[in-house]
């Protein structure tokens, strides 16, 4: 089995099918230019499920399709039928903003699509405008309705936690999930590539998140099953309400990291920090064949050595924002809205 210098296995692939996004939320895309990825370096649902294919050979087994905003795609549900065909993977995931979700659901359910992560940071509609720069609260509580409608086996919600932002609406929202049977999941604010504006301040640990999930709705469980390579920690109300925490920034999991990322433009990165990537778009469209662009994932990956949250986090107080504007723009591969959030 194909494993890195840390033994980690490559098990967990997110797609990203786009790195255009219909919102501009502040922890992500808080600029008012971008510079795009080429639309002719963009690989065709061809060309990604060939990659998807070569990436399940050296042991893939759950894909996340991923953006900037995947449903900006067009037709990507035909995407999605690709994927769900495949009998290697038993996992296939969507993270989206919701904004289209309401029109899509329904179709991406028929493909085959497993299930749905919808972000949703505040129930207000006017600190959603602040907060994205768009008018489309209803849209995306719309898109959750819809998500629930189709049927989806798990529809969960990713909150990103801003200090002075969004922390009155812990519980809220935790209540918001409660009445729909959604899990939330809280994340804390990360200084990926995008986050300009991050500072140590504005992020709200999952220590503060858990307490103020206990000061409203009384004692926290941790939920005892295991947690193996999941980002989230999982937590239980004494109702048995469950949530989960994404601890990414203050106790990261770097050790059981067994992820990879596909930019829509087909290339590779071994870890949401790193600096740089490995190109399968220009041997793919040159005529590799499959054991060739196995060989070369396999040969990343057998090097890597990323630990990109856990370096960040021994920086301490020195921490600063990844990446500032003019190295973004020179390298838009270091946006988390193209390596998929
Ligand atoms: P599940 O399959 O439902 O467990 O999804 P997920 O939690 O892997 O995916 P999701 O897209 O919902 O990601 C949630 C959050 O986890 C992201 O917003 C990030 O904050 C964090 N996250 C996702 N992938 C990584 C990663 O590779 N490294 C780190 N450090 N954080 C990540
Ligand atoms: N910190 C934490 N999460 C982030 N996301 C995007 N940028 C950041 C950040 N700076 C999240 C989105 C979404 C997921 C795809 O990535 O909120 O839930
Ligand atoms: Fe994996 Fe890198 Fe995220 Fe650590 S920071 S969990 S190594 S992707």
């Amino acid at each position: 089995m194909l494993r890195d210098t840390f033994h980690r296995p490559l098990a967990n692939l997110r797609v990203s099918v786009t790195d255009r996004c219909n919102l501009r939320c502040a922890y992500c895309m808080p600029e008012e230019e971008y510079v795009w990825l080429p639309r002719t370096d963009i690989l065709d649902f061809e060309e990604t499920s060939r990659l998807v294919d070569v990436f399940a050979k050296l042991g893939v087994e759950e894909v996340r399709v991923t953006g900037g905003e995947p449903l900006v795609r067009h037709d990507l549900d035909v995407l999605v039928r690709m994927l769900a065909s495949k009998p290697a993977l038993r996992d296939l995931a969507l993270t989206t903003n919701g904004v289209l979700l309401d029109r899509h659901a329904a179709t991406l359910k028929a493909a085959g699509l497993s299930r749905v992560t919808i972000s949703l940071d505040t129930l207000r509609p006017e600190r959603f405008l602040a907060l994205t720069r768009r008018d489309d609260h209803a849209r995306v509580l719309a898109g959750i309705d819809a998500a629930l409608v189709a049927g989806f086996e798990r529809v969960k919600l990713n909150t990103v936690v801003l200090r002075g932002t969004n922390d009155d609406e812990i519980g809220d929202l935790l209540a918001f999930g409660r009445e729909r049977n959604i899990e939330v999941r809280f994340i804390e604010y990360m200084d990926v590539g995008g986050a300009t504006r991050w500072s140590r301040a504005d992020v709200v640990s999952a220590r503060e998140i858990l307490a103020s999930i206990a000061a409203r709705f009384g004692a926290v469980q941790p939920v005892d099953e295991a947690r193996g390579t999941a980002p989230a920690e999982r937590f239980a109300l004494a109702d048995g309400t469950r949530f989960g925490v994404i601890a990414s920034t203050t106790q990261p999991f770097c050790g059981t990291c067994d992820r990879a990322r596909l930019t829509a433009d087909g290339t590779f990165f071994t870890c949401l920090y790193a600096r740089n990537g490995l190109d399968l778009r220009a041997p793919l469209r040159a005529g590799a064949s499959d054991e060739e662009l196995r060989e070369l994932i396999a040969q990343t990956w057998r090097l890597r050595a990323d630990r990109g949250a856990e370096q960040r986090l021994g920086l301490a107080a020195a921490r600063q924002p990844l990446a500032d504007v003019t190295e973004l723009r020179a390298e838009p591969h270091l946006e988390m809205h193209t390596r998929g959030g």
